[in-house]
This record gives C-alpha cells, sequence and structure tokens, in this order.
C-alpha cells in the first residue's frame, strides 16, 4: 500500500506527534509498505515534487524525533516554516494524500485531532485513520465530552466550563471546592493542566489555561488510581495502570523514560477491570468515535469509577498506552498499526 503518516502541525503535541508519526512509519515500512512521513504544517519543501518518487523513496521529514520536558514554543515553529503556504497544510501535503490509498494520522492536538483535518480530507476525498470530523471535534472539547457523557450517563468527575468572556469579579463561585483540577478544554498530553489547593492558585492557573484555550474546565480533585483503557474496533483491549514516580501524569511524567510505571494488564479485581471496559466502550460509542482510540480513568474511594475524557488520536511512540495495551492483547506495534488501517477502510 501506499500511506501517507502525518505528523507535526502546530499543536503544543507536536513533539509527540512527531515521535509518533516516526514510529508509525517505520513499523509500516517494516511491513513492506511505501510510507511518506510529512510534517503536515512545514509540507514538502523542495522544488522537485513527484509522489511517484517520494513514495518510492519512503520520504521521511523527520530526523531524531526527540520529546523534551516541556511542550515545544509555537511561535519558533511558525518562524521556521520556510514554504510560502497560506494554511495550515504546509505545500503538497494534500497531494500527496491524494496519491496514497490512506493517510494515517500521526496527528495529535489543534487541528489535527479536533476534526478540522479530518472534514479537509472528507472534502478532498481523502481516506484516513481514526474517528470521523465530528466524533473528533466532540472528544476534543473536554466541555463538550462532559455534557455528553452526563447525558448518556457516563460516570464522570464534577466540573465546571469557564468561558474566558466570562472572567472577572466574582468568577471564582462557590462551587469550587480545593484542591481542583484545571484544564484547557482542548488540548492534550496534560499541557496547561494544573492540580490547585488556593484560590490565589486558583485564579494563576485558570490564567494560564486560557493562553491555551477560550475555554477552561474546573473538575473536582478525585483522588485515586490513574488508568486508561484502548479501544481497537469498538472492543476495549487490556486496562492499563499508570504510576508516576513522583507527582502526577503531567507532560514530563508522560513523556520522559523512567518517570511513570505502567501496569499492563492493571492489578485490579476482575470485576472493576471488566466494568472499565465497559465503560470505555460506552464511552467510545457514546461520543461517536470509530476504530480506535484511548478512555482515561480514576478509581476513586470505595472503587467508584470516573471517566475523564476519550483521545481520538492517542499516543503512539514507543512509551504511549495503547501500544503497550495492545500488546498486553498479543497484537505487536506493527500489526496494531496495519489494524488501524484495515479497520479505517472498512
Ligand atoms: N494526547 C496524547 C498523545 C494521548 O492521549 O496519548
Ligand atoms: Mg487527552
Amino acid at each position: 500500500m501506499k500511506i501517507v503518516v502525518l505528523a507535526g502541525g502546530l499543536s503544543s503535541e507536536r513533539d509527540v506527534s512527531i515521535l509518533s508519526g516516526s514510529k508509525v512509519a517505520a513499523a509500516l515500512r517494516s511491513k513492506g509498505h511505501q510510507v511518506v512521513l510529512i510534517d503536515v504544517y512545514m509540507g514538502y519543501e523542495g522544488d522537485d515534487f513527484d509522489t511517484d518518487r517520494l513514495f518510492a523513496q519512503n520520504y521521511d521529514f523527520a530526523g531524531d524525533a526527540v520529546i523534551e520536558t516541556e511542550a515545544p514554543d509555537i511561535e519558533a515553529v511558525k518562524k521556521s516554516r520556510k514554504n510560502q503556504s497560506a494554511g495550515y497544510f504546509g505545500d503538497h501535503v494534500l497531494e500527496l494524500c491524494q496519491a496514497a490509498d490512506i493517510t494515517f494520522l500521526g496527528l495529535h492536538g489543534g487541528e489535527g485531532e479536533d476534526g478540522t483535518v479530518q472534514a479537509a480530507l472528507e472534502l478532498h476525498g481523502i481516506k484516513y485513520t481514526g474517528s470521523d470530523h465530528l466524533g473528533s471535534a466532540i472528544a476534543m472539547h473536554k466541555g463538550v465530552t462532559k455534557g455528553v457523557f452526563l447525558n448518556s450517563n457516563v460516570p464522570t468527575p464534577m466540573s465546571r466550563l469557564y468561558k474566558r468572556e466570562f472572567m472577572g469579579e466574582g468568577y471564582l463561585d462557590s462551587w469550587c471546592k480545593f484542591p481542583c483540577v484545571v484544564k484547557p478544554c482542548s488540548a492534550g498530553s496534560s499541557v496547561g493542566v494544573q492540580i490547585v489547593g488556593d484560590p490565589e492558585q486558583f485564579v494563576a492557573a485558570v490564567g494560564a489555561a486560557f493562553r491555551y484555550d477560550d475555554d477552561v474546565l474546573v473538575e473536582e480533585y478525585i483522588k485515586g488510581r490513574e488508568f486508561s483503557v484502548g479501544i481497537l474496533g469498538g472492543k476495549a483491549l487490556p486496562v492499563i495502570e499508570i504510576i508516576p514516580r513522583d507527582g502526577w501524569y503531567d507532560y514530563e511524567n508522560k513523556y520522559q523514560e523512567g518517570a511513570t510505571e505502567e501496569v499492563c494488564p492493571a492489578d485490579l479485581d476482575e470485576n472493576i477491570a471488566k466494568k472499565m471496559q465497559a465503560e470505555a466502550e460506552h464511552a467510545f460509542e457514546t461520543l461517536r468515535l470509530k476504530v480506535y482510540g484511548r478512555v482515561d480513568f480514576l478509581l476513586g474511594d470505595h472503587n467508584r469509577l470516573y471517566c475523564l475524557e476519550a483521545n481520538t488520536l492517542p499516543g503512539m511512540t514507543p512509551l504511549s498506552l495503547l501500544p503497550q495495551e495492545a500488546a498486553a492483547a498479543g497484537i505487536e506495534y506493527a500489526d496494531l498499526c496495519e489494524k488501524i488501517i484495515e479497520l479505517s477502510l472498512l
């Protein structure tokens, strides 16, 4: 097959995406596919664009993909763009996708995950992996996700949605108890998320979260164990437990090797694990997601289960959770990538 892997882009998860995309491209090449890996925002920068040659060469834009301890500076990325494209897609990206059998979305966050890229590809008649534009848009916004969860009885922590335009005197309403969790509604990999313990920290954290998003979610803090459940073809994979060695599962603990211990299958009572898997499938379906994804949970006191969110383009780096869960179910990484393609083409 001819496959384009899209990665990079303009979100705060750009570096994570480049690593995900590089691993996916390498795995698909190992299966004999012709794979072009391209930074969707930078596009093809040479003056000798030729799709047949690029597929024959397995063209690869990425060098060594590395994730730093902090999310990248997107303004610096914009300045480094060499081509003259006016929009989100760099030069020749759509032509490459149109010449391929399928486009594998290695993107995370921003336009790559919120349905914008999905809608653009749909309008160009391009087949791509994962959920469609509407499911992606619903799941990307944590406030919209909450509304859907509440309507469909998916258990989830209490929360309030804060809009930038309502900020000002008295916005810290009586609902809020400390500690609580402040999250930009549409960021991923915990970028901009803070756990705060008092009103002063709250004001600073909400202000910081508005740097990433116009909508901010404030959620009750649930003390408990953290789990995630991958979904493949609508069915739950084995549950994974996430145990950071220090602090909580923030950007650094997600991507620095050795910072977090992951246990899969999780050491959990079988009934609780089954309940979590059933809730994951229910959340996935109720958000109208397709093909694959990953649903995150907390397990609080008295084994009370809370669903936090669903990720439509979960990380595919070597430390990522979904590939570990697939491995626990006997699905090797390269087979997982092929399976995602196969399910997306149905
Ligand atoms: N947003 C990151 C990539 C994840 O959910 O795995
Ligand atoms: Mg997420």
